[in-house]
């Protein structure tokens, strides 16, 4: 859709609802006096903000049948807020994040972002491919974490939005040049959000590279599915579809073993509150300040499977995430301190949201046991994770 077709859209939507009527989302007929339902399903896009060099950053808002509302900037490909009913219907911002743009750029530990070229940490920022050692920028002690110091959260997407038969989406695009933070290969990189009326957000991730790259991308979204209405997400109860996780060292470097969660804290076969085990006396919780690992996805086949349920007690909302990703990090919101303040004034203490990042393990590059993170010339990268959202009675 050209940007000229968008603002069609996005007044269109305005105008018909302000004559209390609607229209579908990619229809640019006048409004008539005819009275027509409600609005319903429906996509805009506009300028949002600028970066601090002047670049343009636009919103675009997707939002279903039932009333779940997605905003994403161009800026980091970013969920912005995710509203979603609670059992008795009443829509809230499940994710963590900021009202405005500004914070996004010095303040955000990558809340909504899609993190990229590398999703977590490299050891030391180095790796070796085809016998050459690459040097990446390092961001987090002496490793590189979430694709270094300008990261793909920091970068200006290119967005075409889109109704097809499954729903409304955007398609965010993104070319990272030979040699930024350190990575080979221009690499041409896409992520389509979808929303279905079927509650579901399908994040599709597609990627091409001129020279031989190493690549790991995921969606670092800080849920609360409490939305306004607590301050952690202890109670949260989480179940991960796997028997294995990938234990780390005192610099969350995976060791590169694959160790059984059961007899663990890190067993979440059975849906556990998170808060039940975190505080136990265990090396790894230590390191990690808590739950910030990658566990090992129990799957069959390559296509998309359950990684993971969570459901919130008192809301009632559930979230669940399949992936076709060999890994998930559950990060527990552990390095946050109360000292970012977020949408509507209010602080984010220590795990006040957690994420569920699909991903190739951390580190692969370093490990030749874990699953290859190499994509070379003539490959295309594809990924799918697929966020449903729903209620328990
Ligand atoms: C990592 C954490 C890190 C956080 C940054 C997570 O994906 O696993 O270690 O602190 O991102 O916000």
């Amino acid at each position: 859709m050209t940007r000229l077709a968008r603002q069609v859209v996005v007044a269109a939507a305005a105008a018909a609802l302000a004559a209390g009527c609607s229209r579908d989302a990619t229809s640019t007929t006048p409004a008539t006096s005819t009275p027509m339902p409600p609005i319903k399903t429906y996509l805009t896009q506009g300028p949002f903000d600028r970066t601090p060099d002047g670049q343009s950053v636009d919103l675009i808002t997707l939002r279903n049948q039932a009333g779940v509302e997605v905003r994403i900037m161009t800026y980091g490909a970013t969920i912005l807020s995710l509203k979603t009913p609670d059992r008795a219907g009443a829509l809230d911002d499940i994710t963590l994040g900021f009202d405005t743009f500004a914070p996004y750029v010095d303040k955000s530990p990558y809340f909504g972002a899609v993190v990229g070229r590398y999703g977590n940490r490299i050891a030391k920022g180095k790796f070796v491919l085809d016998g050459q050692t690459y040097t990446l920028a390092t961001n987090n002690n002496a490793n590189h974490l979430h694709g270094g110091v300008k990261g793909f959260d920091k970068r200006v997407w290119k967005a075409d939005t889109f109704q097809n038969v499954s729903g409304v989406g955007v398609k965010l695009t993104y070319t990272s040049a030979d040699g930024e933070e350190g990575y080979p290969g221009t690499l041409t990189a896409d992520v389509t959000y979808t929303l279905t009326d079927k509650n579901q957000l399908i994040v599709d991730y597609h990627a091409t590279t001129d020279k031989a790259t190493v690549l790991n991308l995921t969606q670092h979204t800080y849920f609360n599915l409490a939305g306004g209405k607590a301050n952690d997400i202890l109670g949260h109860e989480l179940m991960l579809n796997a028997d294995r996780y990938t234990p780390v060292d005192d610099t969350l470097i995976p060791t590169g073993e694959l160790a059984p969660v059961a007899g663990t804290p890190f067993d979440f076969r059975t849906a556990t509150a998170i808060g039940a085990r975190i505080g136990q006396d265990n090396e790894q919780l230590k390191r990690g300040k808590g739950y910030d690992h990658n566990w090992v996805l129990t799957r069959q086949g390559d296509g998309l499977s359950l990684a993971a349920r969570v459901l919130e007690p008192t809301t009632g909302r559930t979230l669940e995430v399949s992936t076709t990703e060999p890994g998930i990090q559950f990060y527990s919101g552990n390095f946050l301190d109360g000292t970012i303040t977020g949408k509507g004034g209010r602080v984010y203490p220590q795990r006040s949201g957690f994420c569920l990042e699909t991903q190739h393990f951390p580190d692969s590059p370093n490990h030749p046991t874990f699953p290859s993170t190499v994509l070379r010339p003539g490959q295309e990268f594809k990924s799918q994770t697929v966020f449903t959202f729903g209620v328990a009675k």
